[in-house]
């Protein structure tokens, strides 16, 4: 029998915290996502070990070995999602400005968890913006992948207070928190309705 569940791949570049959420949300029997594959541009990142460790495979395709041919590193690992059949990508923490080419591939079937209420604060320093500019909520974003930055259709967000003398760690781990729950049941809305 076929398996009904959507086979999908989990891109990262560091500690994948994010990647654990979603992979721990899919052992639920009714979980509609089949995490089969975690990809990382970077072959340190600490992620992969324990997503070999739970029998997932993984992939590292080192992006400093196609130095500026961006494109180039992304057709080698878009070959492999191919030829592992992979029909979704999860964006977790992956550090990599994509190509439109990759976008363009992959478009409707890849989506991105970004730490800001979008579209506020697309890009890096998220949390330390957020609370410069006297924000009184931070929050993170599950978003459609597009050739923009952080710019796609935004599918759902999680609120959280800024507290009096907070620090951008601190917020980041109230947001990160939300980020895990939020990761974990949007990919079970989006792959059930399907
Ligand atoms: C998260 O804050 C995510 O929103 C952002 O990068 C961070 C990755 O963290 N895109 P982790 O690797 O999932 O722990």
């Amino acid at each position: 029998m076929t398996s009904p569940k959507t086979k999908t791949a989990i891109f990262i570049s560091g500690r994948g915290s994010n990647m654990v959420a979603l992979v721990e949300a899919s052992k639920a029997a009714d979980f509609p996502a089949d995490f089969a594959l975690v990809v990382s541009n970077d072959p340190t990142a600490a992620g992969l070990e324990w997503a070999a460790s739970q029998g997932i495979d993984t992939l590292a395709v080192d992006h400093k070995t196609y130095g500026k041919d961006r494109e180039a590193h992304e057709r080698a690992i878009d070959a492999e999602l191919r030829a592992r059949g992979i029909e979704f990508i999860c964006l977790a923490g992956y550090m990599r400005i994509l190509t439109p080419w990759l976008v363009e591939q992959w478009s409707g079937k890849m989506i991105n968890i970004h730490p800001s209420l979008l579209p506020k604060y697309k890009g890096l320093h998220t949390h330390e913006r957020a609370i410069e500019a006297g924000d009184a909520e931070g929050g993170c974003s599950i978003h459609w992948v597009s050739p923009g930055v952080d710019d796609g259709d935004v599918i759902a967000q999680a609120r959280v207070p800024i507290l009096d003398g907070d620090t951008p760690d601190a917020l980041a781990a109230r947001v990160l928190k939300e980020e895990h729950k939020l990761y974990a049941a949007t990919v079970r809305q989006i792959l059930t309705k399907k």
